[in-house]
């Protein structure tokens, strides 16, 4: 099986077992793992904030990060697809106790004037404005990579009203491998920094949150009250330290098979894809309503294993395991499947 589910199927190579296995632990609770240490700090210093913290997930450096920026009944901006809007369990509404004002993206992009128009203005019957969040790159269909223009345009405004700036970057580095942008120069425009090291880097676990000194501690107790305080956790966070190591340059040739793919694919009926969206390693297609399933099992039977995100969606991941030979034989499959 060619597996493009996600590029969360990925497994340890040897070498990053090897640096597992052979990784100094401590108990992280009472801050005394020397890898989880070096982790974060090498993760602080590549994102250019004062420090950062290790957690389980994605979903947990960003609800930690909506907890400690705000209070219970505050309100926070971020776009209607956004993950921690929709696909993290309701956790905003359940664990920080806060509102999501949904905004309408292009392509999953919004603009400074959308924030401004979506801020409450100061009357005993509101919630309280207090953050708003962007999903660089957004993962999910007809989106693509923010312009950093649209996040200093966003910054800009946020800045003006007194919010903070979170920026779930689950897939950052594929971001900078995409765009040439740094990762510093991404995160210089907001407070706290959320980047996962188990998607495309292809780490077993782990996500960390970057933000100044004092934010970080505070996170720390939240991330104590969610559960996420882990123990020898240097045996997981040296997988991840050595991916944020070694696994940052190959994301280019991710994106160079989404990319032929996706061209390849577009060129099939049934198929439509907006090839302007195509920019790292998530390829998503529209099909006919009610098709999506059919299709994944269709593909199941050419060894190809993919997901539908919904009736019309189907979804491809490149990822680490997946050679460009391999492409030749998705793209292979795929004729087959939609040629019929
Ligand atoms: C944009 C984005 N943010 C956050 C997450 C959550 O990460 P996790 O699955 O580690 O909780 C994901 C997961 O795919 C994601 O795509």
């Amino acid at each position: 099986m060619i597996d493009l589910r996600s590029d969360t199927i990925t497994q340890p190579t040897p070498e990053m077992r090897r640096a597992m296995a052979e990784a100094a632990v401590g108990d992280d609770v009472l801050c005394d793992d020397p890898t989880v240490i070096a982790m974060e700090a090498r993760t602080a210093e590549v994102l250019g904030k004062e420090a950062a913290i290790y957690m389980p997930s994605g979903t947990m450096t960003n609800q930690v990060a909506i907890r400690a920026h705000t209070e219970h009944g505050d309100e926070i901006i971020m776009e209607s697809g956004a993950h921690s809007a929709i696909m993290e369990t309701g956790a905003p509404a359940a664990l920080a106790g806060v509102m999501c004002r949904l905004l309408e993206g292009e392509r999953g992009v919004f603009t400074g004037e959308q924030v401004a128009g979506a801020v409450r203005t100061e009357n005993v019957h509101h919630p309280v404005t207090k953050l708003v969040c962007v999903e660089n790159p957004p993962n999910r269909i007809g989106a693509g990579i923010w312009p950093i223009e649209a996040i200093a345009d966003v910054a800009r405004v946020a800045r003006e009203h007194g919010l903070a700036m979170h920026l779930d970057g689950a897939r950052l580095w594929n971001a900078v491998a995409a765009t040439g942008i740094s990762e510093a120069e991404y995160a210089a425009y907001f407070d706290t920094v959320s980047v996962c090291f188990s998607k495309g880097l292809g780490a077993p676990v782990g996500s960390a949150l970057a933000g100044t000194r004092e934010f970080v501690a505070r996170s720390r107790r939240f991330r104590k009250q969610f559960g996420g305080g882990m123990r020898q956790a240097g045996i997981i966070a040296g997988g991840a330290l050595y991916a944020l190591e070694n696994h940052r340059e190959r994301l280019a040739e991710d994106h160079q098979n989404a990319r032929r793919l996706a061209e390849a694919a577009a060129t099939l009926p049934g198929i439509e894809i907006d090839l302007e969206t195509i920019q790292y390693n998530i390829v998503y297609m529209r099909v006919p309503m009610g098709t999506g399933v059919r299709y994944v099992e269709a593909l199941r039977g050419h060894g190809v294993d993919i997901l539908s995100t919904r009736g019309d969606v189907i979804r491809v991941v490149t990822n680490m395991t997946v050679s460009s030979a391999d492409i030749d034989r998705v793209i292979e499959a795929f004729g087959k499947v939609f040629g019929e």
